[in-house]
């Protein structure tokens, strides 16, 4: 891996920076000259974090789904590294169900921390980014928000309510120089997968369906991720960028048997 150092003292934040894929975009933000202010409810983590990252990290406890949180959140990176140039919605879960069984407790949790926690993130990060002539926002949405996945409907409807709150967001933020765009992972090996993949019968539906035969490790979403949040990049707004290893070629796995 060549780093470039192409984010020299720009100020990121990362939701769910404490794990999975918003880890790996943290560290690759670092090692590329960011500061980086992650938001996470792993406090713990967090602090571990703090102790091994050194001075250009800060790790806050924040739940994106609390508006007053969030604000502070974006407020956070301002007064502690002066600005805020760059943000990654990366903070996300779900609970499982078929719709005529899923509770409303589980749909809320599910799409508030997935659709309305990127909501309020955009709003809080774009409302700083304009003081300093703007920026770029990724949103990481799914392969689930083109592609349905049997009991997983709150989640898929969210992801795709992420991608559509990106060009959304694209269209009305041109205005105030932000770019705002999506990375839609497929399968990742992260905690949140960890149960699914152990389970060596659900691993090999998968791999029946994922034509690179495995899954995309964290840091394999981060390049990506910082591609679209570069000057590379400049001219991309409102895009959705599959990283997925040739996944949406084929379709979702029948999960229905393991129900
Ligand atoms: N792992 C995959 O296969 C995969 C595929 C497609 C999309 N995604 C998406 O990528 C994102 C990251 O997933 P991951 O696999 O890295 O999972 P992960 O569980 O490793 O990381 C998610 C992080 O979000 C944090 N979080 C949870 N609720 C929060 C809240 N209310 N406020 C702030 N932080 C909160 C968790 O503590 C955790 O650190 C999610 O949005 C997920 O939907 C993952």
């Amino acid at each position: 891996m060549v780093y470039t150092n192409r984010f020299k003292d720009k100020v990121a934040v990362v939701t769910g920076g404490a794990s999975g894929i918003g880890y790996g975009i943290v560290a690759r933000l670092l090692a590329e000259g960011a500061y980086v202010v992650a938001a996470d409810v792993n406090e713990q983590r967090l602090k571990e974090l703090e102790a091994q990252l050194g001075e250009r990290f800060v790790g806050l406890k924040t739940d994106v789904t609390n508006e007053s949180q969030v604000e502070a959140l974006a407020a956070t990176a301002v007064e502690r590294f002066g600005s805020l140039n760059l943000a990654f919605n990366v903070a996300g879960a779900a609970k499982a169900g078929v719709i005529t069984e899923l509770s409303e407790a589980d749909w809320d949790f599910t799409v508030d921390l997935c659709l309305k926690g990127v909501f309020l993130s955009m709003k809080h990060e774009a409302r700083q980014m304009k003081k300093f002539g703007g920026g770029a926002i990724v949103n990481i949405a799914s392969l689930n928000s083109h592609v349905p996945m049997f009991a997983g409907a709150a989640y898929t409807s969210a992801k795709a309510g992420v991608e559509m709150l990106t060009r959304n967001g694209a269209l009305e933020m041109a205005r105030d120089h932000i770019r705002v765009n999506a990375i839609l992972p497929g399968l990742v090996d992260s905690p949140l997968t960890a149960s699914l993949l152990e389970n060596s019968d659900i691993h090999a539906a998968y791999m029946e369906r994922i034509p690179f035969k495995k899954a995309a490790q964290p840091e394999e979403m981060a390049g990506p991720s910082l591609f679209l949040a570069s000057e590379d990049a400049a001219y991309v707004s409102g895009a959705s960028l599959l990283v997925d290893g040739a996944w949406g070629t084929s379709g979702y796995p029948d999960m229905s048997r393991f129900m």
